[in-house]
């Protein structure tokens, strides 16, 4: 540190160039985040003080947090859902899985997860000293059920379902693994950290929420799609499962228990992830996701015709590509500034449509692929 300070114009001078080197997010195919909504932004800066790990100073805050889950809870068939606003997908998926092991007193737990799980859940092994169990997907990419119940034994804990995974943008089948959970007595975690903010605005409709008995606690993102700053994930649980396998006494706070991974936690966040969702409402969502399923299907559509298949027909807004020369054609769009993703198993371009993208920008893109293709037929 300097032994005397900078000016302020000197320190914004510093701040300049480092956020010049970030990516504007324009040719950005690869996020899940996006840029937040400006209603969201001048949220987040009204309340930039606010600490929800000690609400007890900040009661306002407190409030939004509630009406937040509430809302999420309405829009997941539970308006008593219970829940917190976390750091991310990462804190739910260990928050509900930390309640999964709490309740429970096994002494080698396991839990199942389809294959196509996030890395999330890897932490969480590690973290709570759970064993992960990675069931096999179907040809869709969906897990299969059949492989989920041979590895459920007696030291199986939870299930979880993915509702917009992470590489295919699939839906695993939520009411199989729901029955399956009730029939061997399981937690049953559903995973939407992407998902939630789609699947509800999408066309077709899709069981995947507290609607199906069986679900125990979600995980959906308001800074993914949802439009909100970062830090903001939501941990929901149904109703009448409660947070209290989470709480820790907090002696020298204004309140007595905290339920939250975190401390200290950004109040600011959840001003915004309020404020985008009250300004923007079903139809503002559903506008989007429309935006972005429009664009979707363009880019899939373009692919097709340049001999790029998709792996299946997407179903939130995300391609993944069976494409010829994979690297080489990936390092190509990058030299053209493009930001593309793979997925594991099989390899294949994957693209997330998210709404920082455009039309024009999806044509410059199918353009582009088109070159790259050509150049190592
Ligand atoms: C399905 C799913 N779950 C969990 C996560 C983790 O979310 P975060 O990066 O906000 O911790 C992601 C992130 O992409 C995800 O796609």
């Amino acid at each position: 540190m300097n032994q005397k300070g900078l000016l302020e114009k000197e320190v914004l001078a510093l701040l300049d160039s480092a956020r010049m080197k970030d990516t504007s997010y324009e040719k950005v195919l690869s996020a899940m985040c996006t840029r937040p909504h400006p209603i969201a932004v001048k949220a987040h800066m009204q309340f930039i003080e606010s600490n929800l790990g000690d609400f007890g100073l900040f009661p306002g805050t407190k409030e939004l947090e509630e009406k937040v889950i509430r809302i999420m809870g309405e829009m997941y068939s539970d308006p008593n859902a219970c829940g917190y606003i976390t750091t991310g997908g990462t804190e739910s998926n260990i928050q509900a899985l930390r309640i999964a092991r709490n309740l429970d007193h096994r002494s080698h737990p396991n839990v199942v997860v389809p294959s196509s799980a996030h890395f999330s859940f890897d932490k969480t092994a590690d973290l709570l000293g759970v064993e992960i169990r990675k069931a096999r997907l179907d040809s869709e990419f969906r897990v299969d059920i059949d492989s989920v119940e041979t590895l459920i034994d007696d030291n199986t804990i939870a299930l979880v379902g993915i509702a917009g995974s992470t590489e295919f943008g699939q839906i695993d089948p939520i009411e199989d693994l729901a029955d399956l959970a009730l029939s061997h007595d399981l937690f049953l975690h559903v995973d939407a950290a992407f998902g939630g903010f789609v699947i509800p605005f999408l066309d077709k409709k899709y069981t995947f929420d507290f609607s199906v008995s069986g679900v125990t606690s979600m995980t959906s993102d308001p800074h993914k799609m949802g439009m909100a700053t970062i830090p903001a994930g939501g941990l929901l649980f149904r109703q009448d499962t409660c947070m209290r396998p989470l709480e820790i006494d907090t002696p020298y706070l204004t309140i007595r228990k905290q339920h939250s991974l975190a401390g200290t936690r950004s109040g600011a966040a959840v001003a915004g992830a309020y404020a985008v969702m009250m300004h923007l409402g079903r139809e503002g969502y559903k506008k989007i996701v429309d935006r972005c399923m429009k664009m979707t299907h363009r880019i899939v559509q373009g692919a097709n015709e340049l001999g790029a298949t998709p792996l299946i027909d997407p179903v939130m807004n995300i391609a993944t590509l069976d494409v010829p020369e994979l690297d080489k054609i990936r390092k190509e769009l990058r030299a053209k500034g493009w930001f593309t993703s793979v997925t594991r198993e099989p390899r294949a371009l994957r693209l997330i449509i998210m709404p920082h993208l455009g039309e024009e920008t999806i044509e410059k893109f199918i353009s582009d692929l088109g070159e790259c293709i050509r150049k190592f037929q």
